[in-house]
Formats: structure tokens, sequence, C-alpha cells
């Protein structure tokens, strides 16, 4: 696992918007794994900023959804496709014809998830997949003691995180659904790279159990040490629970392994 310790949200998020840009180069229709929350933004503010500047071409890039609650019609203004629209997909310029996500709203919820892992691997799979970190140890909506090898499926959301999420929502937890469809453990391992960013303080503790901590369900993040190419970004915050932040420090400090892909 690749730890990288940079001095703040902006410049992580500059750094993993260029690991972006340095696939798009290569591979300019690759699949971009995608996650929602407050911690991605700066990436896709500095990723967009690269695109206007012509330093990338990310017409052809292909965006994939992490996860998206139930029950929320497509056009609500916070359900994930929504936000991934507003946030990603219009600052890149890319179209919605080339975006993946879970139908939140279907019928049959499991047909609908076992359908997205299918898109997904029929696609190709996700290059480089992009995650944020609950301060329970979440990654997308996989809440602790998640099994590590669980596919996309439908979960029902811990207090704590629609506690979490009820600032999108007004404020009013009310309003935050209990359901949500997320890729899996096991589906979000199979991306090709997974890049993890954590900036603040309130995340340094579920950083530490991801990065120092055994490989156990209660933390699902824990699960990227079983990931051949994971990448660790964090704010000097994020990073302040870490006994071993000197050695990521002189290890990977601006030279993470961007190539492994
Ligand atoms: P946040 O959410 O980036 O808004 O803190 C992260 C998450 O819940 O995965």
């Amino acid at each position: 696992m690749e730890v990288v310790i940079v001095p703040d949200a902006r410049s992580g998020g500059e750094l993993i918007a260029e690991a972006m840009a340095q696939l798009l180069r290569r591979k300019p229709d690759a699949l971009l794994g995608v996650a929602t929350g407050s911690t991605p933004l700066p990436v896709y503010e500095a990723l967009a900023e690269a695109v206007r500047s012509g330093a990338v071409d990310a017409s052809r890039a292909r965006i994939a959804q992490l996860d998206e609650y139930v029950g929320l019609p497509a056009d609500h203004p916070e359900s994930y496709r929504s936000v991934l629209r507003r946030e990603v997909l219009e600052p890149l310029g890319v179209g919605m014809d080339a975006f993946m996500g879970p139908d939140g709203t279907a019928e049959d919820v499991q047909g609908a998830c076992r359908a997205y892992d299918s898109a997904l691997a029929e696609a190709g799979g996700v290059d480089l997949q992009l995650l944020g970190i609950g301060t329970d140890g979440h990654i997308g909506f996989n809440e602790p003691c998640s099994s590590l090898a669980s596919r996309t499926r439908i979960k029902t959301l811990t207090q704590q995180t629609r506690v979490d999420n009820a600032r999108f929502f007004d404020g009013d937890i009310e309003q935050v659904p209990h359901h949500v469809i997320t890729q899996g453990i096991g589906t979000i391992l199979e991306a090709r790279h997974l890049v993890l960013l954590a900036t603040g303080e309130g995340k340094a503790d579920a950083v530490a159990a991801t990065v120092e901590g055994p490989v156990a369900a209660v933390c699902p993040a824990s699960a990227l040490q079983l990931h051949p190419h994971a990448t660790v970004v964090v704010d000097e915050a994020a990073a302040s629970k870490l006994k071993l932040a000197d050695y990521f420090r002189h290890t990977y400090a601006n030279k993470p392994d961007w190539q492994g892909i």
C-alpha cells in the first residue's frame, strides 16, 4: 500500500487528478470509478482545471458510480447520479452516455445490483477507483462488518452515516434514505488501481485502522491491504494517528507509483 501524506486537501486533490490525467493520456477511454461526499471535490476541481487548460482530454473518459441511495428519484438533486452529473461529468465535458451507475429506483433492487456488477465487468472493469472513507471506516456504503468478498447489493445505513450525510438534506436526518445500493468490497477490489483520499482529523482513526490495523470487516477500508495497487492519500490531520507516518513521508512523498495501473 502506498501512503502519501500531503500538506492539505487541495494538494491531495491535485495529486490524484494528475494520476487520473496520466491514466487518460495512456488510455483515453479509461473507466474512472468516482465517489461522492465532500472529500473528493478537490480532485474533481483539479481535473476539471486540467481539462480547461488543455493539459488533458477527458472527452472519451467513462465514469462509473460507486453507490446510490435507494428510492430517491434519479433527478433528485441529492441522488448520487445528480451529484456526479453536477460535480464530475459536466465540469469534465463527459456526457451521460458515458456514465454507468446502479438503478436506485428499480422495482427489483437485487436484480439491479447484479446487473450493475455485470455491466462493470462487461465494460472491462474499473481502471482507477477513487474512494473516500467514512468515520467508521466504510468505503462506498459498505458499513462495518460488510463481507470483504461482498458484491454490489442493498445495504442499510448506520445511524452514524445518516447523521454524517444529513448536511446534504438541509440538516434533516429524516430525509436521508435508510437504504443504498453499493458496490461490494469484492467488487471494489476488482478495480485495477484503488485511490483512497482522506482529509481532516475526523478521519484519523479510520485511516490508522485502514493502514496499520488488521484486515478486518469491522473496518471495511482495511480490505485495501489485500489489493496489489492501493494508494492512500492523506493530509497531515488525517495522518495524525499513523505510527509509521515518518516512514511513509520518507518513502512515498510525491513519488507514488502511479505507473503501476
Ligand atoms: P465525506 O464522506 O467525504 O463527505 O467525508 C466520505 C464517505 O462517507 O465515504
